[in-house]
């Protein structure tokens, strides 16, 4: 892993020091096999290798900016909750919660939201991008379908790491900039009132690769083209077959069995790099120039993954149909979590001068 921030900062000057690592899952969608190379796999693993303390939580309430389907969101949390634990997350190991159960991070993030420059805000990519899209229709306000929601992301996101003072924030590329953001946020506080918050890191893993998706675009939920993880629930077909059938319709091109194939321009070959041992890549190498058929580079590769992902499935399953232990996994993460949180927030409140008149008996 590359640390992504500037060397300067709090957390690497303290790199003898343990390292606090957070970092929040947003609730809106079935996870894929995109999520789990790129996402999912690297975090369990990253812990399960370290001695480091490690909060991971479901951010729920960043998942109700601009998803505003009640369904969605519920049983979005119980897949990805059911998913990140059936892959191997170890809730002894981690704290894991889910950010609604911890009430002191939405209000700290009222805290900051009153220091933080609303300058800072106008600058947030996702922010700016929605303002551009206004702005290239005629007659639009540019600020139209925006909500403070969407706005104030950064703030909420701020919350929840300087929440814990975490020191390191694995994150996908685009999110950096609010690992800056959040930076900011602390610096400002730190300075006007005393110094409280850890200044934290952005860790972004440049190994990680970006899976492509059926139709040959990026793997992702904007464009339908995923793999489904463990599918979705049907009792008609096993997830295992939902991912055989997925497989099976990864787009190639038209050239026939026994034509050499340039593995370098195929999507299959790229998903089964992210699964296979440097050894087993080199032989697909040599099957591709030997002029495998494409349905048997398929079975091939569902093979691949499925040696992966079929020990997790039946604990999945196991989740998905006895919320109760998943509920009390959750709330076992938030006592935990709330541990930190109600003294962080009492610290900052202090700071800002809210606290008791007086001590009453
Ligand atoms: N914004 C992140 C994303 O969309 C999710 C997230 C919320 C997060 N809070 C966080 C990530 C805090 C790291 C730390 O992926």
């Amino acid at each position: 892993m590359s640390n992504n921030s500037n060397p300067d900062n709090q957390a690497s000057e303290a790199s003898t020091e343990a390292k606090r690592i957070l970092t929040g899952i947003k609730p809106t969608g079935i996870p894929h096999l995109g999520n789990y190379v790129g996402a999912i796999r690297p975090a369990i693993k990253s812990i399960q290798n370290s001695e480091h303390e490690a909060f991971f939580f479901l951010a729920d309430y960043h998942g109700i900016i601009g998803c505003y389907d009640p369904a969605v969101i519920h049983e979005s949390t119980k897949v990805i909750a059911a998913t990140w634990i059936a892959c191997g997350l170890d809730p002894e190991r981690v704290t894991f919660y889910r950010q609604s159960d911890v009430p002191e991070i939405p209000e700290l993030a009222w805290i900051l939201n009153c220091s933080c420059a609303k300058g800072l805000m106008n600058r947030a990519h996702a922010y700016k991008a929605a303002v551009d899209i206004n702005t290239e229709k005629a007659d639009v306000d540019p600020d139209q379908g925006i909500t403070m929601g969407l706005f104030g992301y950064p703030v909420l996101m701020a919350a929840d790491i300087l929440m814990f003072n975490a020191t390191h924030v694995p994150v996908g590329r685009d999110q950096v900039q609010h690992i800056e953001m959040a930076r900011d946020i602390a610096g400002t506080f730190n300075h006007r009132y005393k110094t409280l918050f850890t200044l934290p890191s952005a860790v972004v893993d440049e190994d990680i690769p970006l899976l492509t998706g059926l139709d040959g675009r990026k793997m992702s939920k904007s464009y339908s083209n995923t793999i489904p993880l463990f599918g979705e629930p049907n009792p008609q077909i096993s997830s295992e077959k939902q991912m055989h059938k997925a497989i099976m319709k990864i787009v190639t091109n038209s050239q026939l069995p026994d034509e050499p194939k340039d593995p370098d321009d195929s999507a299959l070959f790229e998903i089964y790099k992210a699964f296979a041992t440097p050894a087993e890549i080199a032989d697909m190498r040599a099957q591709y120039a030997a002029g495998i058929g494409w349905g048997d580079a398929k079975q091939v590769l569902f093979d691949k993954i499925n040696d992966e992902i079929a020990p997790f499935r039946a604990r999945y399953e196991e989740l998905m149909a006895n919320p109760k232990e998943l509920e009390e996994i959750l709330q076992m993460g938030a006592n935990k979590a709330r541990r930190h949180s109600r003294k962080q927030l009492d610290k900052a409140r202090r700071a800002i001068g809210i606290r008791p008149l007086a001590k009453l008996k």
